[in-house]
């Protein structure tokens, strides 16, 4: 039977509903979420999700700002938007859109970011605080993957989650949400990445398997274990003739065959990236100091 699509979409919309309550709330108390992009340059995708998130934040409600720069701003430059912008009371939440152009080092701009409005979560203070299971801002990606997970009624305490790719952004963080002694972590967690010999034979042992790697289609059907729960997190443009635009989008996950295989699957797109999104926003009214916005 072919697996159930775990529909993003609709998990990003219950996400949204529990935000925007969390918004009135906020309001009620005289306070308007903030929150600030900076985008650096004209990276066309870029420009495209920074824009998603910027209507997202308006038609919930929130204070919204774009700081556009140009491809040639300086270090000190970027530096001192942040500054400005992490002294700033109506903001509360702030990032800057990656890829940055080169010269700039997008690890030197997440450590400026005040780690109480580093909505990312990947300033070293959320990151260190999320490896120790204290309260903090997780990177939105991995919570997405988590919030997928969980409100798709999938079972982690107990189960083999394998993760392939080990970035900051993405594999580390979910590696320590899997792994954490908490409601939704106590699973045992294997992560490959580039020099991981065979990574089907780690694969096939997973009951939960997700893909964030880049590469368009790596986990082909032979890769799952029949039943397994199948997360696909790339994004990859690939050529497509049949296209206005000459290309489309897809995941790290060969769909159309492992879907024949696996239980669950959340497709590309329409899956993690609505979630990664809806993630900012809680994330920045959680900044705003409403660290549960389920509470009453
Ligand atoms: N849906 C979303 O909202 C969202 C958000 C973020 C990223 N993404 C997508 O997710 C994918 C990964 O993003 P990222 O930022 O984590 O990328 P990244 O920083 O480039 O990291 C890629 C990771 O995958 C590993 N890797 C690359 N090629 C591999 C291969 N052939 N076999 C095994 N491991 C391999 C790398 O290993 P090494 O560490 O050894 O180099 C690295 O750990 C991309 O397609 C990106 O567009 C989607």
């Amino acid at each position: 039977m072919p697996a159930e699509i775990i529909d993003g979409r609709l998990l990003a919309a219950q996400i949204y509903g529990e935000t925007l309550a969390a918004v009135e709330r906020l309001k009620g108390r005289g306070v308007m979420p903030g929150l600030a992009v900076i985008l650096v340059g004209e990276d066309p995708p870029s420009k495209v999700y920074v824009a998603n998130k910027e209507k997202m934040a308006r038609q919930l409600g929130f204070h919204s700002v774009l700081k556009q720069l140009p491809a040639t701003t300086s270090e000190a430059e970027l530096l001192a938007e942040i500054d400005a912008l992490n002294a700033d009371p109506s903001i509360h939440g702030l990032l800057v859109q990656s890829p940055l152009p080169k010269p700039l080092r997008e690890e030197t701009m997440w450590e400026r970011i005040a780690p109480a409005k580093d909505v990312d979560g990947f300033h070293p203070m959320n990151l260190g605080r999320l490896a120790v299971g204290q309260p903090c801002l997780v990177a939105c990606t991995p919570a997405g993957v988590i919030e997928m997970l969980v409100r798709s009624g999938v079972t982690i305490a107990g189960k083999h989650a394998v993760i392939v790719g080990r970035s900051i952004r993405v594999g580390r963080p979910l590696q320590l949400l899997l792994s954490l002694k908490s409601k939704t972590g106590d699973a045992t967690v294997t992560v490959c990445h580039s020099r991981t010999p065979d990574i089907g034979a780690f694969t096939r042992q997973a009951d939960i398997l997700i893909a964030a790697i880049g590469q368009p289609r790596f986990v082909k059907a032979d890769m799952v274990k029949p039943g397994a729960v199948v997360i696909d997190v790339g994004i990859n443009s690939v050529p497509d003739a049949t296209k206005k635009s000459g290309s489309r989008l897809v995941g790290d996950v060969d769909f159309d065959a492992v879907k024949e295989v696996a239980s669950k699957i959340s497709p590309v797109p329409g899956g993690v990236g609505l979630m990664t999104i809806a993630m900012l926003m809680k994330n920045t009214v959680k900044a705003c100091g409403d660290l549960n916005p389920a509470a009453p």
